[in-house]
């Protein structure tokens, strides 16, 4: 078979349609040991994220929870990400990668809060590598909107148009760098040429009141995927710690501008954002946070120039650090002792993950 572009369905009896493309670039085709590693990659992600996500209502919380936690643990796609994957709304299909404007996730964020959000139904197609080695694979998918405002890692209503797109969003494509083989961007777009895989009717949300964290009627601190709710154990004797240990840091890195940048309204225009305005997105961040600031790098000013913090603020900062991530490890380690002695029910599909002994 020469045609790159072809669309298939991974884990379904529906068969294999092909759709013929541009004719190969000569690098692509003269590799063809490459071209069958990536075919196999794609079907494997396409497949276990249909398995893991599959089609449900758009507001089936049972389904995203499993859909969520199941990810979380997954081994298969996660061995396939890059250490910091850049991640965002395509929204101009000629904007290059260079000039779009992503955020950088670390595989808990991403597998955690953002890609089960999204739903899929297998099919996918995969292209040719562009002039960096990336190749797209192009899942279809459809967007969780209707789940409950805490769902969502921070209100994506902040900006309409975002909501928007991600509403709309009818294709996830992740690029996939052939020679590191793992997935270096990936972003949602309602671009792709399927319609969504679920009809969805628009949701609107009340006008976002500038609190990306809040408490509800409840009493419980939003939104709840950001505290870890759902995949740690509500059991793990950690959490609380965890949360009083992140409110310490926040003030830290309140009081020492860094949230005047690293929050979702990106208000520095960074290309390459850095999230820290919740638990999980700081502890996915917590060891680059602590060599940025040791090393002085961070904060900087609105001309992008280091700002080194007084030898006080900065002891002070990182003393705060030292503790969420001494917690984290703590909460994290009490959770792989659970995981080994007692496996967790209603999701078979995880045996496979677990570790044997
Ligand atoms: C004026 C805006 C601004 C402020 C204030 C700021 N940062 Fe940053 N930060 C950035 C930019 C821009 C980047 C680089 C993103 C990129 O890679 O392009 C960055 C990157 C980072 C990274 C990722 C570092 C890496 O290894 O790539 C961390 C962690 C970070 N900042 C933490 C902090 C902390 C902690 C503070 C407060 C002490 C802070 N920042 C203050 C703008 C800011």
């Amino acid at each position: 078979m020469n045609a790159r572009l072809s669309l298939r369905t991974a884990g379904l009896a529906c068969g294999l349609a092909t759709l013929l493309a541009a004719s190969p670039s000569a690098v692509w085709s003269q590799d063809a040991n490459t071209t069958a590693r990536t075919e196999r990659a794609a079907a494997r992600l396409a497949g276990a994220l249909a398995r893991l996500c599959p089609v449900a209502e758009p507001g089936d919380q049972a389904a995203f929870d499993a859909c969520r936690r199941s990810l979380y643990r997954d081994v298969q796609v996660r061995r396939h990400l890059n250490d910091f994957v850049l991640w965002g709304r395509q929204k101009d299909p000629s904007l290059s990668l260079k000039d779009s404007t992503l955020t950088q996730f670390g595989p808990d964020v991403l597998m955690g809060m953002y890609v089960p959000l999204f739903m899929f139904n297998g099919r996918y197609t995969v292209g040719m590598p562009d002039a960096e080695g990336l190749v797209q694979i192009r899942l279809q998918t459809a967007f969780r909107n209707r789940l409950a405002p805490g769902q969502f890692p921070y209100p994506f209503w902040h900006d309409a148009d975002k909501w928007g797109t991600y509403e709309k969003a009818n294709q996830v494509i992740l690029y996939w760098d052939t020679k590191a083989e793992r997935v270096k961007v990936a972003q949602f777009t309602p671009f792709g040429s399927n319609p969504p895989i679920v009809a969805l009717q628009s949701v609107s949300h009340p006008a976002f009141d500038g609190q990306w964290r809040w408490t509800d009627a409840q009493g419980r601190v939003q939104p709840v995927v950001t505290v870890f709710d759902g995949l740690m154990d509500p059991a793990n004797p950690h959490l609380g710690e965890l949360d009083s240990t992140y409110k310490r840091l926040a003030l830290k890195l309140r009081d020492n501008q860094c949230l005047d940048c690293h929050v979702p309204n990106n208000p520095d225009r960074s290309k390459r954002l850095v999230l820290l305005q919740t638990p999980m997105h700081a502890a996915a961040e917590i060891k680059r946070l602590m060599e940025s600031v040791r090393k002085d790098r961070m904060p900087r000013d609105d001309a992008g120039i280091e700002q080194p913090l007084d030898a006080h603020d900065k002891s002070a900062l990182l003393e705060e650090g030292v503790a969420f991530e001494r917690v984290l490890e703590q909460a994290r380690q009490w959770e792989a002792g659970r995981m080994a002695t007692a496996p967790m029910p209603a999701l078979p599909h995880l045996q496979a993950a677990r570790p044997t002994r």
